[in-house]
């Protein structure tokens, strides 16, 4: 009984020893851009499937110069905070209702705030 505890905890502490430090949790959401990557570039105005993310943190919803945004983000109205970012990526349709981007979230704000550490770093 005892030894099978020592082997149900051991995972348990070695996930309280990876608790994600900020540099950790960018190279995490660097991992998880790969899935952005497919409709997104970082380089400036470069649109593709979605818009360019190249500064995007800091930026009016929906303004990219040449992208045909739905009329659900057109009219968003806010900025792009790393607070709304995160919102968005955990779950799309919640922060802009009738949004049409193609990707359902991370459906996990720990995910979603390492890709927003990521683009903090790179999307400047
Ligand atoms: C299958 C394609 C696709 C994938 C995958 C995708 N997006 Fe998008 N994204 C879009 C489209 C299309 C839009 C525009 C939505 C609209 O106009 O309603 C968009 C919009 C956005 C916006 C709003 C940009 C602005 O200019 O206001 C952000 C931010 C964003 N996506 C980030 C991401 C991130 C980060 C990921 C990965 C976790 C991701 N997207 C995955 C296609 C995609």
């Amino acid at each position: 009984m005892k030894l099978t505890r020592l082997i149900l905890s051991a995972p348990m502490l070695t996930a309280l020893a990876a608790a994600p430090a900020s540099a950790d949790s960018a190279a995490q959401g660097k991992a998880m851009f790969a899935i952005c990557a497919a409709c997104h570039s970082l380089d400036p105005s470069v649109n593709k499937i979605g818009p360019s993310l190249h500064g995007v943190i800091g930026r009016k919803v929906g303004t990219e110069p040449g992208f045909n945004y739905s009329t659900a983000m057109k009219n968003a109205g806010f900025v792009w905070t790393p607070d709304k970012l995160a919102a968005y990526l955990d779950d799309p349709q919640k922060v802009v209702p009738g949004d049409k981007m193609p990707y359902a979230g991370t459906d996990n704000m720990d995910t979603a705030r390492s890709i927003v550490d990521y683009l903090e770093q790179v999307s400047k």
